[in-house]
């Protein structure tokens, strides 16, 4: 069968990528990788948790596999996530006293856990930048900053240092990274008007304040029947016209519309209409392109998705290929549609 990335050779600056877990660089998974995805993001391992569970106790191991697979194949790599409210180590939010910051009402308090906060943030941002250095080429550096209701998600990154956190998130990224490392905002749900707008509204904050952004991480976790393509086209375009880049980071699109359906099999019908829809999808990508410079998918293989676990237990197909490794009409939609009922 060809190969995904050489199909869509020339269309995204940074390629055609795949999320995926250090297990996978083995075997069939590792030959899937190198065959169809010329780049590759850490679906856990570059996480704050994985990379520093205790307070100054740096642990790359994992990472580095993927940093040393990514070099030895000639793929890329992107950097997932700086600062994130989840997966994200306790110690992080605690006093010197042990004592949870969120919540302390004594405002000399409040100042030096912000500080106190910050500091864990620099080192953080630091010592990971500096250690991947130019073998990652893009960050995101804040993921999921935005509420699922209206303006910023009150995290307890939000409720201790206010915006500044993203702020000096993006400063620090800078600061050490490499220079021409690019710096995302990541997010989900941006093709929802409303939230995009949020976004668009902070971002626009952001870069007239000097903060050094240089583009939007949409997730793009999508379902069979919505977002429409339109939603996900304006969404596109508004930071476009920004003059920021897009990355579609984490794609995926599950067979469901709802939150409580389930299959035991998923019908051949939907894999079909996922498939149209893929091959819809990354048609208008490529009509993007001018404002879109890679897109990556949240795994390689049905075999392994969270949204086997997201938002019910139930069975997912939300990937190129099967739970065998084997093409799907999502795979023939993008690559070759005639091969298409
Ligand atoms: O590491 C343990 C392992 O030791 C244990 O055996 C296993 C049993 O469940 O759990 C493992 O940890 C799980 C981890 O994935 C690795 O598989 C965690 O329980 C599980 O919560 C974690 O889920 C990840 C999730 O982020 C957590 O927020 C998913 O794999 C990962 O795909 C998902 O990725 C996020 C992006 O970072 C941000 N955008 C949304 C996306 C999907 O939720």
């Amino acid at each position: 069968i060809p190969s995904l990335h050489e199909a869509l050779a020339g269309q995204f600056k940074y390629g055609i990528g795949a999320a995926l877990e250090p297990f996978e660089l083995e075997g069939q998974h590792g030959e899937l990788l190198k065959k169809h995805f010329n780049t590759v993001v850490a679906g856990n391992v570059m996480k704050p948790d994985y990379l520093q569970k205790q307070e100054g106790i740096f642990t790359f191991e994992r990472a580095d596999a993927i940093v040393e697979f990514a070099k030895a194949n000639g793929m890329s790599v992107r950097g997932h996530t700086l600062v994130w409210h989840s997966q994200t180590p306790d110690w992080f939010f605690k006093d010197p006293e042990g004592k949870e910051m969120v919540g302390e009402t004594d405002p000399v308090k409040r100042q030096a856990n912000k500080e106190l906060l910050l500091k864990r943030m620099e080192t953080h941002i630091k010592t990971v930048v500096e250690h991947f250095g130019t073998d990652v080429y893009a960050y995101d550096v804040v993921n999921e900053v935005i509420s699922d209701s209206s303006g910023l998600r009150s995290s307890k990154w939000y409720q201790i240092c206010g915006v500044d956190y993203i702020k000096e998130a993006f400063r620090y990224a800078r600061k050490y990274a490499p220079e021409g490392t690019l710096l995302y905002i990541n997010d989900y749900n941006t093709h929802s008007p409303r939230k995009a707008q949020d976004l668009y509204n902070l971002v626009k904050e952001l870069l007239a304040d000097g903060v050094p952004v240089d583009g939007v991480g949409h997730q793009t976790h999508i379902r069979i029947d919505s977002p429409s393509l339109k939603q996900i086209t304006d969404s596109i375009e508004m930071f476009g016209k920004l003059g920021l880049d897009n990355q579609i980071t984490e794609l995926d699109v599950s067979v469901y519309s709802n939150d409580t359906d389930k299959y035991e099999t998923v019908p051949e019908e939907l894999l079909l209409q996922q498939g149209y829809r893929y091959g819809e999808l990354m048609q208008e990508f490529i009509r993007l392109k001018p404002y879109i410079s890679s897109v990556i998918f949240w795994g390689m293989a049905d075999d392994n998705t969270w949204l086997k676990n997201f938002p019910i237990a139930r069975l997912d197909l939300p990937l190129l290929f099967d739970e065998q490794l084997q093409s799907k009409p999502a795979f023939w939609a993008i690559v070759d549609p005639s091969r298409l009922p």
